[in-house]
């Protein structure tokens, strides 16, 4: 985990944003190591609700209906600023976000942990410009390319 975040240190532009989503019992630890590693800087959770989470088979525990992400910035120091932030409505500035699983409520591949298209695409707007290189090496059904190439 940190080493490839020693990588991502490395690769992305100074003050750029990242965003690593996590289960809750990991997103909390490792944003508190990457700061205190000084890797990088831990600006906010950004909550994902899902809309449409999976059903509870067992019917022993809740419905998981969030994801966290952290959003760092490529800075060690503790107040980083971003190196772009276009904020967009304050309705879309929200740092709970809802979105059904999958592009409007079907899923886009057969991948298993498929991320929203319009929750990815809402991430690249606010922190890049057109032209800006987006990375994401888990890419996984490929929706971060598919919202960086329409955002
Ligand atoms: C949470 S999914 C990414 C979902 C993707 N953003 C999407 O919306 O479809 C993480 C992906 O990383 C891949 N992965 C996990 N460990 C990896 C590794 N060591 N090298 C490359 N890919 C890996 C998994 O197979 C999975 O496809």
């Amino acid at each position: 985990m940190f080493k490839v975040c020693t990588e991502y240190r490395r690769i992305l532009k100074p003050y750029a944003s990242m965003v690593l989503f996590f289960g809750y019992r990991h997103a909390g630890w490792i944003a508190h190591e990457l700061q205190r590693r000084g890797l990088f800087t831990f600006r906010m959770p950004l909550i994902w609700v899902k809309d449409n989470p999976q059903p509870s088979y067992k019917k022993t525990s809740f419905r998981s209906g969030y994801e966290m992400g952290l959003w760092l910035i490529n800075d060690g120091a503790q107040y980083a600023q971003p190196k772009t932030f276009n904020f967009l409505t304050q309705a879309r500035m929200c740092n709970v976000m809802s979105y059904l699983i999958g592009r409007d409520g079907y899923k886009r591949t057969q991948h298993p942990t498929e991320k929203p298209e319009l929750l990815t695409r809402r991430l690249v707007e606010i922190f890049t410009d057109e032209g800006d290189v987006v990375l994401d090496n888990f890419a996984g059904g490929g929706t971060t390319g598919v919202a960086a190439f329409k955002a």
